[in-house]
């Protein structure tokens, strides 16, 4: 297939393409690519263009012809901080430039799109285990626009346009652009460099699943057949679990003398999600163990390929405090 991949400079994008890529796939990477270019090198069938998915006339000029057969869209600003830091720019990105991708993809033969959507939708329930079938609940900015997203798409789906919306749980574990402000990489990251982790409250149930498992869902669903996920949304998740329990996790991993301090917190949201439905009906089950997350974050700090953990580049919200997001003039590398 030839696939564009929004995104694909991100912590799951650059898991992602070499997948794809692997598959003998064809991709275009289109991104920002605002936290380094360097983190997606080249390689045979990649084409990669900096550029603006707000950028509509040449999102569109890219799209014309048929030239991609699907969409993975992941480019986005990606969680909920960062997301409240400036509201405009992010209903931009994540509302009015996606349901334009979207749009677009439908009007010019793109056959498979996948949206980035994420559990966040549903809110905060009481009830155990959240499937496919409960309300759709955002609270925040960000969970609100992947809720809207997952509406247009749902509107634009038709017999040959096959949208699909892939309510990922946290992800975690090493990526050529790595994120140190996900649950299990935070955690890691403490028990490395200060021996100690604060758990705030720790009785919050929390979703979680590795970035190759994510990335390999992504594979998977552009191989099923549409009538399968025509118009569906998935929640992926390899297991829910306690914060204290990632703590002990962490612990168990890193060593015995990390110490787990309890603050106090009024924040005792809790929810966990069903991942029963894509086990089920698309036959796809995460490989990797949360665990391997923290060795594989162990072995990087130790063998030098997280050069300086501290650094803003690997938290969202902070680089974004300090560094504009754009404009970009639309280059192909
Ligand atoms: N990481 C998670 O835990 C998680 C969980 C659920 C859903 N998601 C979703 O998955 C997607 C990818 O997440 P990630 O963790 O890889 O995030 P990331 O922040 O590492 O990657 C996002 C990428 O999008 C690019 N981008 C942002 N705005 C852009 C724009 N206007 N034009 C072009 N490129 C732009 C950025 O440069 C970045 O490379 C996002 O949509 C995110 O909301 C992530």
């Amino acid at each position: 297939m030839r696939i564009l991949v929004t995104g694909a400079g991100g912590y799951i994008g650059t898991v992602l393409v070499p997948k794809l890529l692997a598959e003998g796939h064809t991709v275009t990477g289109l991104d920002l690519f605002y936290y380094g270019a360097d983190r997606l090198p080249p390689a045979t069938g990649l084409y990669r263009i900096m550029g603006d998915i707000r950028d509509e006339g040449r999102v569109a000029d890219l799209l014309r012809d048929g030239r991609f057969d699907a969409v993975v869209h992941l480019a986005a600003i990606s969680n909920d901080p960062s997301s409240e830091l400036d509201p405009d720019l992010t209903r931009s990105v994540n509302l009015v430039a996606s349901r334009h991708l979207m749009e677009a993809s439908h009007a010019h033969g793109v056959g498979r799109f996948l949206f980035a959507s994420s559990a966040s939708v549903y809110g905060i329930k009481d009830t155990p285990n959240v499937t496919e079938e409960h309300s759709l609940d955002p609270i925040t900015l960000y969970a609100r626009y992947k809720a809207e997203c997952e509406g247009i798409l749902n509107g634009l789906v038709d017999e040959s346009f096959c949208g699909v919306s892939v309510r990922s749980a946290t992800v975690c574990g090493l990526s050529p652009r790595l994120r140190l402000d996900l649950t299990i990489n935070i955690l890691t990251h403490f028990a490395l460099t200060r021996g100690a982790i604060r758990v705030f409250g720790g009785d919050q149930m929390r979703p979680n699943i590795h970035v190759e498992d994510i990335a390999d869902f992504y594979v998977h669903a552009l191989s099923l057949d549409a009538d399968v996920v025509r118009g569906r949304a998935f929640n992926i998740s390899r297991e829910n679990s306690s914060v204290m329990g990632l703590a002990e996790m962490v612990r168990a991993e890193i060593g015995p003398d990390v110490k787990i301090g309890i603050v106090e917190t009024d924040d005792h949201r809790s929810y966990s999600l069903s991942a029963d439905l894509a086990r089920r009906e698309l036959g796809f089950s995460p490989r990797r163990e949360l665990q391997y997350a923290c060795t594989q974050l162990r072995d990087a700090y130790a063998t030098g390929r997280v050069p300086d953990p501290e650094s803003d580049v690997y938290r969202n919200v902070e680089l974004m405090k300090t560094r504009p997001f754009g404009p970009v003039e639309w280059t192909e590398l």
